[in-house]
């Protein structure tokens, strides 16, 4: 059949072409449904048929690839809708990268702004929903024997961050099919939001540098900012394979040539792409255009509930409900999980720290640590789970990490006296303290239009408002209400220890630039909920550890989810550079254990 342009199909055409395709199209044009953008759709004459395509009934599937293919076939790619809008903040164009229109925008129920999960900046979208929830309830899930519809894969990963896509890729090129399951509907988790950079010792853009920096040296800051409570073995792994870990990115097309260094690192260890670009968006592309090259399965709004075992006690599988398939199991010769923290789950923190509670959070709203729960139930030992990070420089009133790296490359913390307090590159634990300690328990992070220029992820803080600033040291002063003569001093005094070399007040180790090049300029900061260092006992060829002290066959953990790397405080950057050398382990281990399995 021929049918006309969208915009000149008559109505009684797509009301045809609705009943033929099945229920979709009735519910869109009832009067509630046309409150949505199905009935919008249906107004303007366009038939459920070019949304959801000319299969019967009308299906969509987990991830919702199909539609949302429909929609940029009529509305264009994110990039090109991004290229036409207007505004001083576009969610066309974020830091998520090329995600999926339904992300946001819902057919058939309210549609909700994704980027308002983190951000408070007012959005408009068509037919707003009044929830910002990203998942629906969980039903009771039923029998995984009673299940109809069933799969079989050689290893399931559960997570899309960078743990998950890494050991997913792995698997993939040593030869096994391979599910990912993400619940969120978009991939990258926390690791999206990664900004400062990957920690690895005695790399080969540190020598281009000449960067004096070597594996032990990355254990003994490792341990030490841990408190001696990590695990040294996985410590060992961290340092020995961060270099091959930042070598194995560049082969799969990123950009790590950036060194610099963030709290607790006796040298300049921390990489990132060139300018100081935020590490965790950078990568997630570059994992995600690997996935897509090799066509693997990933499957978005795909919330795994349950680990499926045999009577041996061996993984088996995941129990997954989709959000439009419902509950399905995938059999499996081996499972990874890499589900991340749980640092945006309020109850779950305040349960192991109560004095974090009601504390604002820097994660995805996915890190609620269902994996913890996943891996508990499928008898996985849990360690540290009291160890919390909070991290010092949250902007003040809102879930925006202003990065560790902006005090690495020369910010000063000062409180409301405009004095400074701490070594700003000090461990978080004892930065976050001293700033609590400060009145209003909180600081101002202080720069200068030369830090500014040396960090290209701080543009970032200008465009969502969180700087004030001032052509002086006294007309900043003036911007954020401090004395002024004590921030002049202050800047001063600060400026003196970086031309001695040496910081006599709180002994900073490290003075890169004089605070000297106007624009001065200040974000308010507070200590927040950033990171889980407990989680899954794993080996260091991350089998998941149970009670007896064996490994569970045929379960592997990566990343956050799991406890021991970092101990009782973990180190900027060293989760990034733990998540690709954890996952390139994980994901080699599953796909060997596939094989193993698949033998007579
Ligand atoms: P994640 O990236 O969080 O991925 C886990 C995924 O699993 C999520 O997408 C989640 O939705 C999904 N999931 C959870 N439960 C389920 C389920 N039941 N079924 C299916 N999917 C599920 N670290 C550094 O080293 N350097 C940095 O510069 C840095 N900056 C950071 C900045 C911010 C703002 C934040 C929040 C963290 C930062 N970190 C940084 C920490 C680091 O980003 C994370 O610890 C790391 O990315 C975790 O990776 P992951 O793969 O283990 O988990
Ligand atoms: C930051 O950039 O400050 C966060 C780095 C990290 O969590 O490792």
């Amino acid at each position: 059949m021929h049918l006309l342009p969208f915009h000149r199909r008559p109505l009684a055409i797509s009301c045809f072409l609705g009943l033929l395709f099945g229920a979709s199209f009735a519910q869109a044009a009832t009067p509630q449904r046309h409150a949505f953008l199905a009935g919008q759709h249906a107004k303007n004459g366009i038939a459920c048929a070019e949304c959801h395509g000319k299969t019967r009934p009308v299906k969509v599937d987990d991830s919702e690839d199909g539609v949302n293919l429909s929609c940029v076939r009529c509305h264009g790619t994110l990039k090109e809708v991004g290229a036409k809008a207007q505004g001083h903040v576009n969610p066309h164009v974020s830091h998520l990268g090329d995600i999926h229109c339904t992300a946001c925008h819902s057919g058939h129920q309210g549609s909700r702004v994704y980027c308002a999960n983190c951000h408070g900046f007012e959005l408009k979208i068509p037919f707003p929903s009044t929830s910002l929830a990203t998942a629906q309830a969980a039903p009771k899930p039923p029998r995984p024997e009673a299940l109809r519809q069933r799969e079989r894969a050689d290893v399931v990963v559960i997570g899309s961050g960078a743990a998950g896509m890494v050991a997913a890729l792995t698997a993939h090129d040593a030869g096994a099919k391979v599910v990912v399951l993400e619940k969120q509907p978009i991939t990258g988790g926390n690791s999206m939001l990664a900004a400062g950079g990957m920690n690895a010792a005695a790399t080969r853009f540190q020598a281009k540098k000449g960067i004096q920096d070597s594996v032990e040296l990355m254990v003994k800051d490792t341990l030490t900012g841990g408190k001696n409570l990590n695990e040294p073995a996985l410590v060992k792994i961290l340092a020995e394979q961060s270099a091959a870990s930042v070598d194995y990115l560049t082969e799969l097309g990123a950009d790590l040539s950036d060194v610099g260094r963030m709290g607790g690192a006796s040298v300049d260890r921390t990489h990132r792409p060139q300018g100081g670009k935020a590490v965790g968006a950078h990568i997630v592309d570059v994992l995600r255009a690997n996935a897509a090259k090799r066509k693997l399965d990933v499957r978005v709004n795909s919330r795994a509930v349950r680990l499926l075992e045999n009577r041996q006690g061996r993984i088996t599988g995941v129990l997954v409900q989709g959000r439009h398939r419902g509950f399905y199991r995938i059999d499996a010769k081996a499972v990874v999980l890499a589900a991340g923290g749980f640092s945006a789950n309020p109850d779950r923190v305040a349960h192991y720290q109560p004095a974090f509670r009601g504390m604002t959070s820097s994660n995805q709203p996915g890190a609620t640590g269902d994996g913890l729960d996943l891996g508990a139930t499928a008898g996985g030992v849990l360690k540290d789970m009291e160890q919390i990070q909070i991290h010092p420089s949250i902007a003040a009133g809102s879930r925006i990490l202003i990065t560790e790296a902006v005090r690495g490359n020369g910010a000063i913390l000062v409180n409301r006296d405009g004095k400074r307090f701490v070594n700003e590159i000090t461990t978080r634990d004892a930065a976050s303290k001293a700033t609590l300690a400060q009145p209003g328990q909180s600081a101002f992070m202080v720069f200068d239009e030369g830090v500014r220029q040396s960090l290209k992820q701080i543009d970032g803080y200008f465009h969502l408002e969180l700087v004030k600033e001032g052509a002086t040291p006294e007309a900043l002063a003036a911007a954020i209400q401090v004395p002024p003569q004590a921030l002049k001093d202050t800047i001063e005094r600060y400026n003196q220890a970086v031309a001695a070399k040496a910081d006599a007040e709180f002994k900073r180790p490290d003075l890169p630039r004089a605070l000297a090049t106007p624009k001065f300029y200040a974000i308010e900061v507070k200590p927040g909920v950033h990171y889980t260092m407990g989680g899954l006992k794993i080996s260091p060829r991350t089998e998941v550890m149970a009670k007896d002290g064996q490994p569970i066959p045929g379960f592997f953990a990566a990343g956050e989810v799991t406890g021991g790397v970092h101990g009782a405080n973990r180190l900027g950057g060293n989760s990034i550079s733990e998540t690709i050398t954890f996952g390139r382990i994980a994901g080699a281990e599953a796909a060997a254990a596939a094989r193993a399995s698949a033998k007579p």
